[in-house]
């Protein structure tokens, strides 16, 4: 009998690519998203790859007695948390919404679990933890100092509480992510366009597809070799897959609560990733040279080892296929 997972924010862009490779690994999802930051046409995506159209709720995971309903109805197992808004600059000028959705949603989420005796939960973190670490690669012992915005704080905050009721029979696991990036190769599931892109790569394929006029680098002069700022970008692809094996390795450990790097161990610089798309799709980017981006960190890319030996994951593609991906994603959008 496949077993149940519910997947919060599971039409969100690492959400759906996550359902995907659930599916394919045997499990069976259901979906709790609100559509606050996604559409129902990612469903059709999810179906067309899986062959499967997982059960959905339009949801805010802030309706506790429905979550609880959804999770005894689904005898579910373990819960994937992804539902939160997550753009870093909108949090600096929101950050009632992003403390009352983010905190009090995952506290209305572990209330229903603990009310339906659900007590495997995977957590999406984030390297925002660390901050600008001292030493490069960061791993899991790497301070985790004052987040640079309401959002970053948010998953501290997350993970402060989760390590709390670990104590008392729920048991974590936290992911913390690096930058995902791309898109699913099928091209039919990849990160939703709204409005104009906070992150780098999107805003890339959208200057390469003529939505946006001209791509500005946010900065040239930090202690890197080329002077712009270093990321570990994983694909999205290689970011599911990890979830796939935090689910697995959820039903083995007996540790009630531990966390894990999900990079490539690889830094880019900024410049590095615009010659990756250029060299991957013959296009020649437009962009500029700007001034800094405030709460931008210089560097940071994973020691992600613990998560290669215990959980038995590896990244496995690379910036090429990433820039491809996304590209072939971008392309199939409909022009604005
Ligand atoms: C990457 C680099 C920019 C846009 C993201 C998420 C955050 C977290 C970590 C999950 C930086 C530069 C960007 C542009 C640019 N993920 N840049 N021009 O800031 O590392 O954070 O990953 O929790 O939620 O936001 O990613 O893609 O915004 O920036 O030069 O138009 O690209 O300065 O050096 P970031 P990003």
């Amino acid at each position: 009998m496949s077993k149940t997972i519910a997947v919060t924010g599971g039409l969100g862009f690492i959400g759906s690519h996550t359902v995907v490779e659930m599916i394919k690994a045997g499990y069976t999802p259901i979906i709790i998203d609100d559509l606050s930051n996604s559409t129902l046409n990612v469903l059709d995506g999810i179906e067309k790859i899986s062959g499967i159209r997982p059960v959905c709720y339009t949801l805010n995971i802030l309706e506790t007695t429905e979550l609880e309903a959804i999770l005894s109805t689904h005898r579910v197992e373990a819960v994937i948390h992804f539902a939160a808004f997550k753009a870093v600059g909108e949090s600096v000028i929101k950050p009632l919404e992003y403390y009352h959705n983010n905190i009090s949603g995952l506290i209305s989420l572990l209330n229903a679990m603990k009310k339906t005796n659900v007590r495997n939960l995977v957590f999406s973190s984030s390297c925002t933890v660390y901050g600008q670490p001292k030493e490069l690669p960061v791993n899991e012992l790497s301070p985790m100092i004052k987040a640079e915005s309401p959002y970053g704080n948010t998953k501290k905050i997350g993970e402060e509480i989760l390590i709390d009721i670990s104590k008392t029979g729920h048991k974590t696991i936290l992911l913390r992510y690096f930058n995902p990036v791309g898109a699913h190769p099928s091209a039919l599931i990849g990160e939703l366009p709204l409005g104009i892109p906070n992150n780098l790569v999107p805003f890339i394929t959208q200057t390469a597809a003529g939505w946006r006029n001209q791509l500005t680098v946010f900065g040239n002069d930090y202690k890197t070799p080329d002077g712009t700022c270093i990321r570990d970008y994983i694909h999205v692809v290689d970011l599911a897959l990890a979830h796939v094996k935090a689910v697995e390795h959820l039903e083995k450990t007996e540790l009630m609560y531990s966390a894990f790097n999900i990079g490539t161990g690889k830094g880019s610089t900024v410049l590095e990733v615009i010659e990756a798309f250029e060299e991957t799709t013959g296009i020649s980017l437009n962009y500029k040279i700007g001034k800094r981006r405030d709460g931008d960190i210089e560097k940071v890319w994973a020691d992600s080892t613990k998560a290669n030996t215990e959980l038995g994951w590896k990244a496995n593609l690379d910036l090429n296929q990433m820039m491809k991906d996304a590209w072939e994603w971008q392309c199939q959008l409909p022009t604005k």
